[in-house]
């Protein structure tokens, strides 16, 4: 298994796994299939802000994937970044996100970054496994603050800080 830069060559992997997570989960709080040229912006947009769009790959494949990006737009959020990690279902539990998710750590501490954050639905007893078990600790739980499959969602978010640098100027 290794994790590399992502290339259009697997944006058609990466919609596959990201739509199976939109039909079946609550992984992602939406109805919306993604298509390979939306799919194909979003990796621009990230790459050109200097944000890793990061895949791991097997002999079989694309097995899952992960990002990050602005956790919020404001300047004073520049130091944090929301990321996002999905793996194909017959590839889960094989410790492909555990590698993921260590790969767009190692990025983030690279690029000077502070902290790292994760919005997980509170019943994603995976995720929120797979994020204790990176040192992320639980900071917010928001109730009822989205709906899927006619059911309120919870809110989880989850963050990891990164270094221990002085605020900036
Ligand atoms: C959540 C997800 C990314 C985990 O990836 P994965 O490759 O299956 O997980 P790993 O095999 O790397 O597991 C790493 C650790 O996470 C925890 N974990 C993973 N899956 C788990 C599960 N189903 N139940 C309990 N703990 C789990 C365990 O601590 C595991 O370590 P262990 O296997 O040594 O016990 C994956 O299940 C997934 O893509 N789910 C659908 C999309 C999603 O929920 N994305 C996250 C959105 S916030």
């Amino acid at each position: 298994m290794i994790v590399r830069d992502a290339t259009d060559d697997d944006l058609a992997a990466i919609v596959a796994i990201f739509n199976h997570a939109v039909r079946h989960t609550t992984a992602v709080f939406s109805t919306e299939e993604a298509d390979r040229e939306g799919r194909a912006l979003w990796m621009r947009v990230r790459r050109e802000a200097g944000f890793p769009v990061l895949v791991a790959e097997d002999g079989g494949g694309v097995a899952g994937f992960g990002s990050y990006g602005a956790f919020r737009a404001f300047p004073g959020y520049r130091l944090t970044v929301e990321h996002s990690v999905y793996v194909a279902p017959e590839a889960q539990r094989r410790g492909v996100g555990r590698m993921l998710m260590q790969a767009l750590i190692e990025h983030a501490a690279s690029a000077g970054l502070h902290v790292m954050v994760g919005g997980i639905d509170a019943d994603n007893a995976a995720s929120l496994a797979l994020h204790r078990a990176l040192g992320f600790e639980e900071t917010g739980r928001m109730p009822q603050t989205a709906a899927k499959f006619g059911r309120w969602l919870t809110l989880v978010f989850m963050q990891l800080r990164l270094n221990d640098a002085a605020p900036p100027a």
